[in-house]
Protein backbone atom coordinates (compact mmCIF):
# COMPACT_ATOMS: atom_id res chain seq x y z
CA UNK A 1 0.00 0.00 0.00
CA UNK A 2 2.55 2.57 0.79
CA UNK A 3 4.82 1.33 -1.78
CA UNK A 4 1.92 1.61 -4.00
CA UNK A 5 1.03 5.31 -2.98
CA UNK A 6 4.63 6.34 -3.42
CA UNK A 7 5.11 4.96 -7.13
CA UNK A 8 1.64 6.75 -7.64
CA UNK A 9 3.18 9.56 -6.16
CA UNK A 10 6.17 9.89 -7.95
CA UNK A 11 4.42 8.34 -11.20
CA UNK A 12 2.45 11.67 -11.19
CA UNK A 13 5.21 13.90 -10.60
CA UNK A 14 6.51 12.70 -13.81
CA UNK A 15 3.52 12.25 -15.94
CA UNK A 16 1.73 15.08 -14.64
CA UNK A 17 4.39 17.52 -13.52
CA UNK A 18 2.87 17.80 -9.98
CA UNK A 19 4.87 17.02 -7.17
CA UNK A 20 4.78 13.97 -4.57
CA UNK A 21 2.54 16.85 -2.22
CA UNK A 22 0.53 18.19 -4.66
CA UNK A 23 -0.82 14.87 -5.83
CA UNK A 24 -1.53 13.73 -1.67
CA UNK A 25 -3.66 16.74 -1.73
CA UNK A 26 -5.43 16.20 -4.62
CA UNK A 27 -6.48 12.74 -3.59
CA UNK A 28 -7.17 13.84 -0.10
CA UNK A 29 -9.26 16.71 -1.85
CA UNK A 30 -11.33 14.00 -4.12
CA UNK A 31 -11.67 11.37 -1.30
CA UNK A 32 -13.09 14.15 1.33
CA UNK A 33 -15.42 15.62 -1.44
CA UNK A 34 -13.58 19.38 -0.73
CA UNK A 35 -13.68 21.51 -3.46
CA UNK A 36 -12.13 25.40 -3.22
CA UNK A 37 -11.35 28.23 -5.08
CA UNK A 38 -7.36 28.61 -6.05
CA UNK A 39 -7.06 31.43 -2.92
CA UNK A 40 -8.62 29.01 -0.40
CA UNK A 41 -6.77 26.07 -1.83
CA UNK A 42 -4.05 27.56 -0.82
CA UNK A 43 -4.71 28.40 2.22
CA UNK A 44 -6.14 24.41 3.05
CA UNK A 45 -3.22 23.54 1.48
CA UNK A 46 -0.79 24.91 4.05
CA UNK A 47 -2.79 23.26 7.09
CA UNK A 48 -2.93 20.04 5.21
CA UNK A 49 0.85 19.64 4.89
CA UNK A 50 1.15 21.18 8.55
CA UNK A 51 -0.69 18.09 9.71
CA UNK A 52 0.06 15.27 7.68
CA UNK A 53 4.23 16.04 9.27
CA UNK A 54 2.67 15.76 12.13
CA UNK A 55 0.79 12.64 11.29
CA UNK A 56 3.81 10.77 9.51
CA UNK A 57 5.82 11.77 12.45
CA UNK A 58 3.69 10.66 14.69
CA UNK A 59 3.09 7.03 13.46
CA UNK A 60 6.98 6.69 12.89
CA UNK A 61 7.65 7.08 16.58
CA UNK A 62 5.56 3.87 17.72
CA UNK A 63 3.00 5.11 20.06
CA UNK A 64 0.29 3.15 21.52
CA UNK A 65 -2.16 5.04 18.73
CA UNK A 66 -2.20 6.38 15.40
CA UNK A 67 -3.36 8.99 13.58
CA UNK A 68 -4.34 9.22 10.50
CA UNK A 69 -6.14 12.16 7.60
CA UNK A 70 -9.92 12.51 7.86
CA UNK A 71 -11.97 15.44 7.03
CA UNK A 72 -10.60 17.95 9.54
CA UNK A 73 -7.18 17.57 7.83
CA UNK A 74 -7.35 20.65 6.54
CA UNK A 75 -9.68 22.76 8.88
CA UNK A 76 -8.19 25.67 11.34
CA UNK A 77 -7.85 25.85 14.77
CA UNK A 78 -10.59 27.94 15.09
CA UNK A 79 -12.44 25.95 12.84
CA UNK A 80 -12.42 22.34 15.09
CA UNK A 81 -13.35 24.32 17.71
CA UNK A 82 -17.17 24.27 16.19
CA UNK A 83 -17.18 20.44 16.32
CA UNK A 84 -16.46 20.44 20.24
CA UNK A 85 -18.98 22.65 22.11
CA UNK A 86 -18.42 21.85 25.64
CA UNK A 87 -18.66 24.64 27.64
CA UNK A 88 -16.73 24.20 31.10
CA UNK A 89 -17.28 26.98 33.20
CA UNK A 90 -21.30 25.13 33.57
CA UNK A 91 -19.33 22.11 34.94
CA UNK A 92 -20.85 21.11 38.17
CA UNK A 93 -19.24 22.84 41.40
CA UNK A 94 -17.33 20.36 44.49
CA UNK A 95 -19.95 21.39 46.49
CA UNK A 96 -22.77 20.51 43.89
CA UNK A 97 -20.98 16.77 42.97
CA UNK A 98 -20.89 16.29 46.98
CA UNK A 99 -24.78 16.67 47.55
CA UNK A 100 -25.19 13.68 45.14
CA UNK A 101 -23.11 11.83 47.34
CA UNK A 102 -23.29 8.37 45.39
CA UNK A 103 -22.35 5.10 47.29
CA UNK A 104 -21.95 2.38 44.36
CA UNK A 105 -21.94 -0.75 46.09
CA UNK A 106 -18.52 -2.40 45.60
CA UNK A 107 -18.90 -6.14 43.22
CA UNK A 108 -16.73 -8.20 40.93
CA UNK A 109 -15.92 -6.35 37.42
CA UNK A 110 -15.32 -8.32 34.11
CA UNK A 111 -11.90 -7.66 32.36
CA UNK A 112 -14.19 -5.97 29.70
CA UNK A 113 -17.67 -4.68 28.91
CA UNK A 114 -19.01 -3.99 25.25
CA UNK A 115 -21.67 -2.10 24.86
CA UNK A 116 -20.62 -0.37 21.74
CA UNK A 117 -22.15 -3.43 19.65
CA UNK A 118 -24.81 -4.12 22.08
CA UNK A 119 -28.40 -4.29 20.18
CA UNK A 120 -29.69 -1.40 22.51
CA UNK A 121 -26.22 1.21 21.25
CA UNK A 122 -27.73 3.72 18.42
CA UNK A 123 -25.88 4.12 15.05
CA UNK A 124 -23.26 6.84 15.55
CA UNK A 125 -24.18 10.33 14.92
CA UNK A 126 -22.94 13.50 13.45
CA UNK A 127 -23.01 16.66 15.15
CA UNK A 128 -21.22 18.23 11.97
CA UNK A 129 -19.98 21.99 12.93
CA UNK A 130 -22.15 22.90 15.67
CA UNK A 131 -20.97 23.06 18.99
CA UNK A 132 -23.93 20.54 20.23
CA UNK A 133 -21.38 17.72 21.90
CA UNK A 134 -23.19 18.41 25.13
CA UNK A 135 -26.76 17.47 23.56
CA UNK A 136 -24.90 14.04 21.60
CA UNK A 137 -23.34 13.20 24.98
CA UNK A 138 -26.92 13.19 26.82
CA UNK A 139 -28.82 11.63 24.74
CA UNK A 140 -27.05 8.71 23.58
CA UNK A 141 -27.07 6.99 27.71
CA UNK A 142 -30.83 8.15 27.30
CA UNK A 143 -31.41 6.35 24.03
CA UNK A 144 -29.47 2.90 25.26
CA UNK A 145 -31.17 3.04 28.53
CA UNK A 146 -34.47 3.44 27.63
CA UNK A 147 -33.78 0.70 25.21
CA UNK A 148 -32.60 -1.68 28.08
CA UNK A 149 -35.16 -1.14 30.40
CA UNK A 150 -38.74 -0.55 28.46
CA UNK A 151 -38.86 -0.76 24.35
CA UNK A 152 -35.64 -3.79 24.27
CA UNK A 153 -35.30 -1.97 20.76
CA UNK A 154 -33.84 1.30 19.54
CA UNK A 155 -35.36 4.52 19.63
CA UNK A 156 -33.25 7.29 18.52
CA UNK A 157 -33.96 10.36 20.27
CA UNK A 158 -33.63 14.33 19.60
CA UNK A 159 -30.25 16.42 19.92
CA UNK A 160 -32.18 19.35 18.11
CA UNK A 161 -35.04 19.49 20.60
CA UNK A 162 -31.87 20.23 23.49
CA UNK A 163 -29.99 22.64 20.80
CA UNK A 164 -33.39 24.62 19.87
CA UNK A 165 -35.11 24.71 23.78
CA UNK A 166 -32.23 24.06 26.18
CA UNK A 167 -32.23 27.63 28.37
CA UNK A 168 -28.76 27.60 30.04
CA UNK A 169 -26.31 28.54 27.25
CA UNK A 170 -26.90 25.74 24.95
CA UNK A 171 -27.77 26.03 21.20
CA UNK A 172 -24.52 25.67 18.59
CA UNK A 173 -22.23 27.52 21.20
CA UNK A 174 -21.49 24.96 23.83
CA UNK A 175 -23.57 23.80 26.94
CA UNK A 176 -23.18 20.92 29.30
CA UNK A 177 -25.20 17.41 29.20
CA UNK A 178 -26.94 17.34 32.75
CA UNK A 179 -28.42 20.96 31.86
CA UNK A 180 -30.22 19.08 29.04
CA UNK A 181 -31.02 15.99 31.66
CA UNK A 182 -32.66 19.05 33.50
CA UNK A 183 -34.53 20.48 31.52
CA UNK A 184 -35.83 17.00 29.64
CA UNK A 185 -37.02 16.21 33.28
CA UNK A 186 -38.66 19.67 33.46
CA UNK A 187 -40.32 19.51 29.74
CA UNK A 188 -41.33 15.92 30.95
CA UNK A 189 -39.89 14.30 27.26
CA UNK A 190 -37.72 13.66 25.00
CA UNK A 191 -38.92 13.83 21.48
CA UNK A 192 -38.09 11.13 18.72
CA UNK A 193 -35.36 12.15 16.15
CA UNK A 194 -38.17 11.11 13.62
CA UNK A 195 -40.58 13.91 14.90
CA UNK A 196 -37.37 16.66 15.66
CA UNK A 197 -34.74 15.53 13.57
CA UNK A 198 -31.31 16.89 13.50
CA UNK A 199 -30.42 20.31 11.53
CA UNK A 200 -27.15 21.39 13.34
CA UNK A 201 -28.64 24.95 13.12
CA UNK A 202 -30.45 26.78 16.37
CA UNK A 203 -34.16 27.51 15.50
CA UNK A 204 -37.14 27.98 18.19
CA UNK A 205 -38.10 25.37 20.04
CA UNK A 206 -40.65 23.15 18.85
CA UNK A 207 -41.25 20.66 21.15
CA UNK A 208 -45.32 19.99 22.43
CA UNK A 209 -45.57 18.55 25.99
CA UNK A 210 -48.78 17.60 25.01
CA UNK A 211 -47.65 15.89 21.96
CA UNK A 212 -47.71 12.37 23.45
CA UNK A 213 -46.74 10.67 19.82
CA UNK A 214 -43.68 13.00 19.65
CA UNK A 215 -42.07 11.53 23.11
CA UNK A 216 -39.51 8.78 23.11
CA UNK A 217 -38.43 8.81 26.55
CA UNK A 218 -39.00 9.98 29.60
CA UNK A 219 -35.70 11.51 32.31
CA UNK A 220 -36.26 10.12 36.02
CA UNK A 221 -32.98 11.11 37.52
CA UNK A 222 -29.65 11.62 36.73
CA UNK A 223 -26.10 11.45 38.72
CA UNK A 224 -22.57 12.28 38.82
CA UNK A 225 -20.36 9.19 39.57
CA UNK A 226 -17.32 10.12 42.32
CA UNK A 227 -14.74 11.94 40.44
CA UNK A 228 -11.25 10.42 39.41
CA UNK A 229 -12.11 6.73 40.17
CA UNK A 230 -12.50 4.45 37.79
CA UNK A 231 -13.84 1.82 39.96
CA UNK A 232 -16.88 3.81 40.35
CA UNK A 233 -17.40 4.61 36.71
CA UNK A 234 -17.24 0.79 36.15
CA UNK A 235 -19.61 -0.11 38.70
CA UNK A 236 -22.11 3.02 37.31
CA UNK A 237 -22.05 1.58 33.46
CA UNK A 238 -22.70 -2.04 34.74
CA UNK A 239 -25.30 -0.43 36.54
CA UNK A 240 -27.10 2.88 34.67
CA UNK A 241 -25.62 2.17 30.87
CA UNK A 242 -23.57 4.14 29.16
CA UNK A 243 -21.84 7.75 30.59
CA UNK A 244 -21.75 11.33 29.29
CA UNK A 245 -18.24 12.68 30.25
CA UNK A 246 -16.49 15.88 29.43
CA UNK A 247 -13.02 15.42 28.28
CA UNK A 248 -10.15 18.30 26.76
CA UNK A 249 -9.55 17.44 22.86
CA UNK A 250 -6.37 18.70 21.62
CA UNK A 251 -5.39 18.59 17.82
CA UNK A 252 -4.01 14.82 17.98
CA UNK A 253 -7.32 13.74 19.04
CA UNK A 254 -9.67 14.80 16.35
CA UNK A 255 -7.13 12.61 13.54
CA UNK A 256 -6.91 9.76 15.69
CA UNK A 257 -7.16 6.51 13.25
CA UNK A 258 -6.76 3.57 16.12
CA UNK A 259 -4.48 1.81 19.15
CA UNK A 260 -5.05 2.67 22.66
CA UNK A 261 -5.13 7.10 23.12
CA UNK A 262 -2.47 8.17 25.47
CA UNK A 263 -1.93 11.61 24.37
CA UNK A 264 -0.36 13.80 27.54
CA UNK A 265 -0.39 17.17 25.78
CA UNK A 266 -4.27 16.49 26.26
CA UNK A 267 -3.86 15.81 30.38
CA UNK A 268 -3.20 20.20 31.05
CA UNK A 269 -5.71 21.34 28.43
CA UNK A 270 -9.16 22.69 28.96
CA UNK A 271 -12.32 20.82 28.90
CA UNK A 272 -13.91 21.49 25.56
CA UNK A 273 -16.13 17.96 24.53
CA UNK A 274 -18.83 15.49 25.59
CA UNK A 275 -18.51 12.18 24.74
CA UNK A 276 -19.82 8.62 25.61
CA UNK A 277 -18.09 5.68 27.48
CA UNK A 278 -19.70 2.71 26.48
CA UNK A 279 -17.12 0.24 27.80
CA UNK A 280 -13.55 -0.36 28.80
CA UNK A 281 -10.80 -3.08 27.73
CA UNK A 282 -7.41 -4.08 27.75
CA UNK A 283 -5.25 -3.72 24.83
CA UNK A 284 -1.11 -4.94 25.24
CA UNK A 285 -1.24 -4.30 28.78
CA UNK A 286 -2.85 -0.47 28.49
CA UNK A 287 -6.43 -0.32 30.31
CA UNK A 288 -8.63 1.28 28.08
CA UNK A 289 -12.21 2.93 28.34
CA UNK A 290 -14.25 2.63 24.79
CA UNK A 291 -15.65 6.04 24.27
CA UNK A 292 -18.35 7.24 21.26
CA UNK A 293 -17.69 10.51 19.79
CA UNK A 294 -20.13 12.49 17.62
CA UNK A 295 -18.42 12.62 14.45
CA UNK A 296 -19.94 10.20 12.54
CA UNK A 297 -19.06 6.44 11.41
CA UNK A 298 -16.12 7.61 9.42
CA UNK A 299 -14.23 9.21 12.20
CA UNK A 300 -11.72 6.90 14.58
CA UNK A 301 -12.60 3.10 14.63
CA UNK A 302 -16.29 3.20 13.40
CA UNK A 303 -16.75 6.65 15.36
CA UNK A 304 -15.66 5.86 18.72
CA UNK A 305 -11.81 5.84 20.48
CA UNK A 306 -10.16 3.54 22.81
CA UNK A 307 -8.61 6.25 25.86
CA UNK A 308 -6.69 5.02 28.16
CA UNK A 309 -8.13 4.12 31.77
CA UNK A 310 -7.77 4.79 35.63
CA UNK A 311 -5.08 7.55 34.83
CA UNK A 312 -7.97 10.56 34.62
CA UNK A 313 -6.42 10.92 30.77
CA UNK A 314 -7.81 14.53 28.97
CA UNK A 315 -9.31 14.60 32.71
CA UNK A 316 -11.82 12.49 31.32
CA UNK A 317 -12.55 10.78 34.58
CA UNK A 318 -13.91 14.20 36.63
CA UNK A 319 -17.53 14.39 35.59
CA UNK A 320 -18.80 11.31 34.62
CA UNK A 321 -22.55 11.30 34.70
CA UNK A 322 -25.30 8.58 34.15
CA UNK A 323 -28.93 8.98 33.43
CA UNK A 324 -31.57 6.61 34.34
CA UNK A 325 -35.40 6.60 32.22
CA UNK A 326 -38.57 6.87 33.38
CA UNK A 327 -40.68 3.72 33.83
C1 LIG B 1 -20.67 29.50 28.90
O1 LIG B 1 -21.47 29.55 30.05
C2 LIG B 1 -21.35 30.75 30.78
C3 LIG B 1 -22.13 30.59 32.06
O2 LIG B 1 -23.49 30.33 31.82
C4 LIG B 1 -21.85 31.90 29.92
O3 LIG B 1 -21.73 33.12 30.63
C5 LIG B 1 -21.04 31.96 28.64
O4 LIG B 1 -21.56 32.94 27.79
C6 LIG B 1 -21.08 30.62 27.94
N1 LIG B 1 -20.18 30.64 26.80
C7 LIG B 1 -20.61 30.55 25.54
C8 LIG B 1 -19.57 30.58 24.48
O5 LIG B 1 -21.79 30.45 25.28
C1 LIG C 1 -13.99 4.49 44.31
O1 LIG C 1 -15.31 4.03 44.29
C2 LIG C 1 -15.51 2.77 44.90
C3 LIG C 1 -16.94 2.36 44.65
O2 LIG C 1 -17.85 3.36 45.06
C4 LIG C 1 -15.18 2.90 46.38
O3 LIG C 1 -15.34 1.64 47.01
C5 LIG C 1 -13.74 3.38 46.54
O4 LIG C 1 -13.45 3.60 47.90
C6 LIG C 1 -13.52 4.65 45.73
N1 LIG C 1 -12.09 4.98 45.74
C7 LIG C 1 -11.65 6.15 46.18
C8 LIG C 1 -10.17 6.35 46.10
O5 LIG C 1 -12.39 7.01 46.62
C1 LIG D 1 -18.45 -6.87 20.59
O1 LIG D 1 -17.14 -6.39 20.38
C2 LIG D 1 -16.17 -7.11 21.11
C3 LIG D 1 -14.83 -6.39 20.93
O2 LIG D 1 -14.64 -5.93 19.62
C4 LIG D 1 -16.15 -8.56 20.64
O3 LIG D 1 -15.16 -9.29 21.37
C5 LIG D 1 -17.53 -9.16 20.89
O4 LIG D 1 -17.58 -10.48 20.42
C6 LIG D 1 -18.59 -8.32 20.20
N1 LIG D 1 -19.92 -8.80 20.59
C7 LIG D 1 -20.93 -8.92 19.73
C8 LIG D 1 -22.24 -9.35 20.30
O5 LIG D 1 -20.80 -8.69 18.54
C1 LIG E 1 -33.27 -0.02 34.67
O1 LIG E 1 -34.16 0.26 35.74
C2 LIG E 1 -33.73 -0.20 37.00
C3 LIG E 1 -34.86 0.04 37.99
O2 LIG E 1 -35.33 1.37 37.91
C4 LIG E 1 -32.43 0.52 37.38
O3 LIG E 1 -31.96 0.06 38.63
C5 LIG E 1 -31.39 0.23 36.31
O4 LIG E 1 -30.22 0.96 36.61
C6 LIG E 1 -31.92 0.63 34.93
N1 LIG E 1 -30.97 0.20 33.91
C7 LIG E 1 -30.45 1.05 33.03
C8 LIG E 1 -29.53 0.48 32.01
O5 LIG E 1 -30.72 2.23 33.06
Amino acid sequence: MKLFSLYFSVYATAVCGQSVYEADWKSYKMKHNKIYSKGEDDVRNAIFLARDKQLKLHNSQGHSYQLEHNKFSDLSHEELTRYLGLNASLAPSARFLQSFNVQFENRALPTSLYYHNDTCMPPVKDQGGCGSCWAFAAVAPLEFAQCKNKTKSVVLLSEQQLVDCVQIAGSCTGGWYTDAWDYLIAAKGSAKQSFYPYTGVQGTCKYCPGCACMIGAKVFTYGYVPSNNATAMQIALQKYGPLAVAIAAVNPFFSYSSGVYTDTTCDKADLNHGVVVVGWGILSRVKYWIVRNSWGPGWGLKGYILIQRGVNKCKMELYPAYVVPAS
